[in-house]
């Protein structure tokens, strides 16, 4: 193996995804102030995380929490809440860990199809969602107070289709 290899492979295994606890909350408040102009504070995560419908996950090293995500699965409908990713780590991938993760949830709690709203003007989360088969179906008008939100999908991720793609992600992650 090249040393080279050898690297790519210490750093992979050092990440970690797994369930959001109250005791990451100072970390997660943090980067979500850096990432958001009305950030949500300490309460209100903790109101999500009691919440039977919700699954927070986190992505860490050994050292820290590097970003997190969220997820509501009614029904058949899972909603993305949010995707958020240390500013100093982003365009590392580590967003793309986060949504298979939110998918696997997803599928495993029964939902049948994704969707979210993001700013329009976002085009880093929408080419991340893009990668998971989430299209634009519409645009909600001043979702956030400043700007519109575009509404996206992917159907039928219990499919054969949408199992390939995860596949397909998780390979080029390696
Ligand atoms: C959106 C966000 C979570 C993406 O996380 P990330 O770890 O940087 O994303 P990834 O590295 O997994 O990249 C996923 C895809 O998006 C692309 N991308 C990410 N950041 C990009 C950027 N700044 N410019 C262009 N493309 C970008 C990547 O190239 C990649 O596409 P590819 O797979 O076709 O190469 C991160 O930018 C973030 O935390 N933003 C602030 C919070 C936010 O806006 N969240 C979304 C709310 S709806």
């Amino acid at each position: 193996m090249t040393r080279a290899g050898m690297e790519g492979e210490t750093a992979v295994a050092a990440l970690n995804l797994r369930r959001m606890r109250e005791s990451d909350l100072d970390l997660v408040t943090e980067l979500e102030a850096q990432a958001y102009s009305q950030p949500w504070n300490a309460h209100v995560f903790v109101e999500e995380l009691n919440q039977p419908t919700r699954t927070y996950l986190v992505i860490e090293d050994d050292q820290t929490v590097l970003g997190y995500a969220g997820l509501m699965v009614v029904g058949t409908e899972a909603h993305v809440t949010t995707v958020v990713v240390h500013p100093d780590r982003r365009e590392d991938r580590l967003g793309t860990r986060l949504m298979l993760g939110l998918a696997a949830e997803a599928i495993e709690q029964g939902a049948k199809s994704m969707t979210l709203e993001v700013r329009v003007s976002n085009e880093p989360a929408q080419r991340l969602y893009r990668r998971f088969g989430m299209a634009p179906v519409g645009v909600r008008k001043k979702y956030y107070q400043d700007e519109d939100a575009m509404i996206m999908w992917v159907h039928d991720i219990e499919g054969t289709d949408f199992a390939q793609r995860r596949v397909e992600i998780e390979e080029s992650l390696r």
